[in-house]
């Protein structure tokens, strides 16, 4: 698949664009203000936190980060299932309203995690794609079957399967059938939100298959959430890494193994040689306390768990900047972690400010950022 990424066309047009993106839940329970011992703003979690991003026509961008980040909140808001607390969403060039029309939901379709759930199991195949190709007026009604015919050859399904119920499907079929859904009303932007991670190993690599073809055959821009790397590797353009309801680097994906110029994200490559032959359905986890969004660390808001923060990273919030062509990273140190990995003296740090006795203390301790891996949704399904 990697030869398939690479001869990709692209256009550079951004088809969605996110900017400024916030989504605050505000909860409030007894049990929140306990947990949160009144740090936080009276149960304020904060999912995204100022989401910058834009998804290019005819490309896959993965999205990647660890549980909680604000991977699927932001899918949401962007088919629209969710309404952002402040920022924008532009779509072609166009802001997306809170409340969208029937055609402004059609262009955008997404694919869930899990392909049980997210079918009816009392609507046959045939009647499911028949509905919405009426509703949405995609062909005429005489066309309808053919026209269904085709989307399920379009995903490796046969003519037969028209007349089934979703229950009489593998995982891997269904998925099938949730893509073929999706693809019914001609979107063109698909978001596809973990699709693999319920499935069996053996199933993952033809669904990952089928949506590098669908993006070469039908020039589809993919937002494909994952929470680790190794599934992204061989099938996106590009990658976004997330953490804690932020963008923190982004680059082409080549460029992005190469030359991760953000800890989490090196982080994150340094797990996948860890990870077993079942790799997908694991999830890495980084060593420290993960923060808690109902209360973001101030300065970087990596800095409790980052190995290379100085002073300046506990009290200056990074901002997503240029560090190469085609590539942005959220940390201040972004052009001198080859020099903190060549100088692992804890003493290192005075190139960069003078050490405080925490961080003489970690580097004494950890010299690198250490993963350990767990093994997350273990559910069997064939074929
Ligand atoms: N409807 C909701 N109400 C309150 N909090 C929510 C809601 N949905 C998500 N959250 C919280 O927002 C944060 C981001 O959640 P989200 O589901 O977007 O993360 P994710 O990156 O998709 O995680 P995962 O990999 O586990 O799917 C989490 O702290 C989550 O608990
Ligand atoms: S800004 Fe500092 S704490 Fe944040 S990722 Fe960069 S080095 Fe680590
Ligand atoms: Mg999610």
């Amino acid at each position: 698949m990697t030869a398939a990424r690479q001869d990709a066309t692209q256009d550079s047009t951004d088809v969605l664009r996110v900017a400024d993106l916030t989504k605050v839940y505000a909860l409030h329970s007894p049990v929140i203000s306990r947990l949160t011992r009144g740090g936080a703003r009276d149960g304020q979690l904060r999912a995204l936190d100022g989401v910058d991003l834009e998804l290019r026509r005819g490309e896959i961008l993965a999205l990647v980060g660890e549980s909680g980040s604000g991977k699927s909140t932001l899918a949401k808001i962007l088919v629209g299932g969710q309404t952002a607390t402040s920022g924008s969403v532009h779509h072609d060039g166009h802001p997306m309203p809170a409340h969208r029309d029937r055609d402004q939901r059609r262009r955008i379709q997404m694919v869930f995690q899990d392909p049980y759930s997210s079918l009816n199991p009392r609507i046959s195949v045939g009647s499911m794609l028949r509905e919405l190709l009426l509703l949405h007026r995609v062909v005429p009604r005489r066309d309808v079957r053919a026209e269904s015919v085709r989307l399920l050859n379009l995903v490796g399904l046969e003519e037969d399967a028209l007349e089934a119920y979703p229950s009489q499907f593998s995982g891997g079929q269904r998925q099938r059938l949730a893509i073929a859904r999706a693809l019914a009303v001609r979107p063109d932007v698909l978001i596809a939100d973990e699709p693999v991670s319920a499935l069996d190993v053996s199933v993952q690599a033809t669904i990952l298959e089928l949506f590098a073809s669908l993006q070469r055959e039908l020039g589809l821009s993919i937002l494909f959430v994952a929470h680790n790397l190794a599934v992204v590797q061989h099938l996106s353009h590009r990658v976004a890494v997330m953490y804690l309801g932020r963008i923190v680097e982004v680059a082409e994906t080549a460029e992005l193994f190469a030359n991760p110029r953000h800890p989490y994200t090196r982080a994150l490559i340094d797990s996948i040689p860890r990870m077993s032959v079942g790799s997908i359905n694991e999830e890495f986890v980084l060593e420290g306390e993960p923060p808690s969004p109902f209360d973001v660390p101030a300065g970087c808001r990596f800095h409790p768990r980052c190995p290379y923060a100085t002073d300046a990273c506990r009290t200056t919030d990074p901002a997503l900047a240029d560090v190469a062509r085609e590539h942005r990273s959220a940390c201040l140190h972004a052009s001198d972690l080859d020099a903190f990995d060549a100088a692992p003296d804890p003493r290192r740090s005075l190139e960069f400010g003078s050490p405080t006795t925490a961080d003489l203390e970690r580097v004494a301790t950890t010299t690198t950022v250490t993963t350990t891996v767990t093994t997350t949704k273990d559910r069997s399904t064939s074929a």
